[in-house]
């Protein structure tokens, strides 16, 4: 048979979900079972050993979890890939299979603010430190690094400006210092970006967002290019005995496996943030529709966000694809298809003028989500980054006059009708405190 390297939109339907070998069913399975039965106790035995594959209990794999994984590695273009039960569970997971109590992280500022409190507050509570710096600055991203740094971590588009990270330039510092960088790429998605193609080495997702796509489930995932030099002598927990699995050395015995392999049978057996099979399955629902979905994401967020930029209640709009966006060259580079349908703008008149515009929306929903199919909205500062310091905020990039939106799939001439009813009210209000 020929070889042939199939197109996105076929391997979101395609890849990890073949017709099922013993029913011929062709929607995937959903495999509600936590533990599977052994042919005899020498199978058992390999298995645990991890001298054979296959399911031993939903805590650590199950096939419709295995489903998911597959067909989200291939669409990043990975070796290889772990599901857990949430974004902030894929962090953590990822965090913990490489960096230990004394180790140290490098961030961007510009994080999801749940993110920044679990790498700030419960992590550095582990003993584990993170110096955050402004994403785009790379000098301050190089002079940070520290001898136990560990991984170099960004989003690709910050949670909620909407700044676009430089991977190729992040990606050789952190290759340069010997660690790996870790790209969250919930907000572009494998098919606006697949920050391996520029380097990265290990990928993290909440699911929960434009994967699901729909609201309806929390997921997560960790996927791993499978070409980061783990026994190169910066990464011990991957490179030597390990106490928690009789003394096995993961980069020796998985090669280009050893993150995920740790990641999972090590990191998520013992954190036991587990994917339900139920939430696996309906990602992979989600999954099969990505690249129908995210263009017209696009192409709404596109004409909303030029439309407010045209609005003199609008102080500012933080869209990289718009003309005068100080992130549009890195837009242009990693982001060829769109830069994705989050992003966030600032009303005259501050927080009042937030407060009252986002009340009378009627088709925008206000609530702490984002990449779902229906329109959201959000203030940021009093609500998703509420736990961050004046100065965390600051370096965050949310101000009080900030409100985040996550574009979804109705018509967008009836979005932007809603959006003038809210900038009248914001106006109103504004007026009535002059
Ligand atoms: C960019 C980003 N990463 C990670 C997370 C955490 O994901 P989850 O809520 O699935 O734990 C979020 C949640 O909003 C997010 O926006």
């Amino acid at each position: 048979m020929d070889e042939r390297t199939f197109g996105f939109r076929t391997r979101a339907l395609h890849a990890g979900t073949p017709p099922d070998g013993e029913t011929g069913a062709r929607a995937l399975p959903l495999h509600l079972s936590t533990s599977f039965v052994f042919d005899s106790t020498e199978h058992a035995a390999e298995l645990f050993a991890l001298r054979t594959y296959g399911n031993i209990y939903t805590r650590i794999g199950n096939p419709t979890v295995a489903a998911f994984e597959e067909k989200l590695a291939s669409l990043e273009g990975g070796l290889g890939a772990v599901a857990t039960a949430s974004g902030l569970s894929a962090q953590l997971i990822a965090i913990l299979s490489l960096a230990q109590n004394g180790d140290h992280l490098v961030a961007s500022a510009n994080l999801y603010g749940g993110t920044i409190t679990q790498f700030g507050v419960t992590l550095r509570r582990m003993g584990i430190e993170t110096t955050f710096v402004p994403g785009s600055d790379l000098d301050a991203v190089r002079g940070a690094l520290r001898d136990n740094t560990k991984a170099v971590f960004t989003e690709t588009i910050g949670n909620p400006k909407g700044n676009v990270a430089d991977l190729a330039a992040l990606a050789e510092i952190a290759h340069g210092a010997g660690v790996p960088l870790i790209v969250d790429n919930t907000f572009a998605t494998p098919y606006l970006c697949r920050p391996i193609e520029h380097g990265a080495d290990i990928i993290t997702h909440s699911a929960t967002k434009f994967i699901g796509g729909h609201g309806t489930v929390l997921g997560g995932a960790i996927v791993e290019s499978g070409t980061f030099p783990w026994a190169a002598g910066k990464h011990p927990l991957l490179a030597t005995p390990s106490p928690g699995y009789h003394g096995l050395n993961f980069a020796e015995t998985f090669g280009e496996y050893a993150f995920v392999q740790r990641a999972r049978v090590e990191v998520l057996r013992d954190v036991g943030a587990s994917i339900s099979p139920m939430n696996a399955w309906l990602l992979v629902q989600g999954l099969e529709t990505l690249g129908l979905r995210m263009p017209q994401h696009v192409a709404n967020a596109h004409a909303v966000a030029t439309f407010l930029r045209g609005r003199e209640e609008v102080a500012w709009v933080s869209y990289a694809d718009l003309p005068d966006s100080p992130d549009r060259a890195l837009a242009a580079r990693y982001l060829p298809l769109g830069s994705g349908a989050v992003f966030a703008f600032g009303l005259h008149g501050g927080r009042d003028a937030g407060r009252a515009f986002i009340e009378s929306l009627e088709l925008w929903s206000h609530l702490a989500n984002v990449g779902d199919a229906k329109s959201l909205v959000i203030h940021p500062a009093s609500t998703t980054h509420q736990q961050l310091s004046d100065d965390e905020l600051l370096a965050a990039g949310v101000g009080p006059e900030m409100v985040r939106l996550s574009v979804g799939l109705e018509d967008v001439e009836d979005l932007i009708w809603d959006l003038e009813r809210g900038l009248a009210a914001a106006k109103r209000s504004a007026e009535v405190r002059a």
